[in-house]
């Protein structure tokens, strides 16, 4: 069980003893038995505290393979410290209430907060908050029955799935149609509630949505929102941290911009990020996969043997040949297709 294993995984600072290599939480054969409870004087190096090595590893990812959202870091850090010192203070046996880890995750699409449950999936589970470092993602169709009598069973079924790990209701606000109310989705909320409280059912729940949606969804389930003690904000990207996000993912698939399509690539986000589901980061991932498939035909259709360099190059073409560029209603239109006609694509 986690609270079992939350007190596990030190290694102990005592004057004279030899130091063993630091243990993890479930770790047989820890130099010192995990459950002993350390006396008034003792001294627990938290740096020794394998498990905080995992924590610190995937803060380190987070730092490195996530742009931007800096704030959104600072508060998986937060909840990491409170978490090892929760661990630390029941090595010294002084018990307290398991800490509330139920979340919000607010943010337009595409900003992350899919990527960041995951990512803390593995930290609570390094801190033995949870068993597994699974992420279980539903939505109200997932939740809600059709029927009188179907939505309890199906709610079940989510809960049995995402047991031990996280539960991620993405568009949380969808379970509440105070419109209607005899509505099914008042009913999941209940079901959610008492399980949200049972500290055996080792559960986090992460609600996720728009702000100002679920702004309204919190306000209206005042009991769900006092068991919801982190709220983690996910801003919109800007240009530049979308273009970031561009060079990650593309260097991240073995590819790269040529500097004519970097600076393509940043005027079809100029005029992407005006457009209706734009959606951050995800428009991104979608406009270098359509780049890709554009590059492809470019290169077959050149007919001649291909160097690593032309695999590996997406050039401006690649970028242009975007609908955002030939919509008559944009005014990016008429430089793009100047820089089109001007800018060839190297053959190398
Ligand atoms: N800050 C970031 N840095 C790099 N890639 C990101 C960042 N935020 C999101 N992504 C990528 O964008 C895509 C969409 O992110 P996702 O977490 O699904 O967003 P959301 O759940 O908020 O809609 C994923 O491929 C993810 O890896
Ligand atoms: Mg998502």
């Amino acid at each position: 069980m986690a609270t079992d294993r939350a007190v596990s995984g030190f290694q102990l600072a005592r004057p004279g003893a030899t130091s063993a290599r630091p243990s993890r939480p479930g770790d047989v054969d820890a130099a010192t038995s995990p459950e002993e409870t350390l006396s008034e004087d003792a001294l627990l190096d938290l740096s020794l505290d394998l498990a905080g090595h995992d924590v610190e590893e995937t803060l380190t990812r987070l730092d490195a393979e996530l742009i931007g959202l800096a704030n959104v870091k600072e508060r998986v850090r937060e909840i990491a410290a409170l978490l090892m010192i929760d661990r630390a203070r029941r090595r010294f046996g002084l018990e307290s209430s398991r800490p509330t880890m139920h979340m919000s995750f607010t943010g337009g699409p595409g900003t992350g907060k899919t990527t960041v449950a995951l990512r803390m999936a593995h930290m609570l589970h390094a801190l033995g908050y949870i068993r597994k470092p699974k992420v279980h993602t539903v939505t109200r169709d997932d939740l809600v029955g059709q029927f009188i009598g179907h939505t309890a069973p199906k709610t079940k079924e989510a809960l049995a799935k995402a047991a031990g790990g996280v539960l991620f209701i993405d568009e949380a606000y969808y379970l509440f149609r105070p419109e209607n109310e005899r509505d099914y989705g008042q009913e999941v909320i209940e079901i959610l509630l008492q399980e949200m409280e049972n500290e055996r059912a080792n559960l986090v729940v992460i609600f996720a949505g728009y702000p100002d949606r679920m702004d309204r969804f919190f306000s209206a389930n005042p009991g769900l929102s006092s068991r919801v003690p982190h709220h983690l904000e996910f801003a919109d990207y800007t240009h530049g941290e979308l273009m970031s996000i561009a060079e990650l993912m593309v260097a991240g698939e073995n590819f790269r911009f040529d500097s004519a399509a970097r600076t393509a690539f940043g005027q079809y986000l100029t005029a992407r990020m005006t457009r209706p589901r734009f959606s951050n980061a995800r428009s991104v991932r979608n406009a270098i996969d359509r780049a890709r498939l554009r590059q492809a035909k470019r290169l077959v259709e050149l007919a001649r043997p291909l160097s690593k360099s032309d695999l590996v190059t997406l050039c401006d073409a690649d970028i242009y040949g975007s609908s955002v560029f030939s919509d008559a209603k944009q005014d990016a239109k008429q430089d793009a297709k100047q820089e089109v006609q001007v800018a060839p694509c190297p053959i190398d």
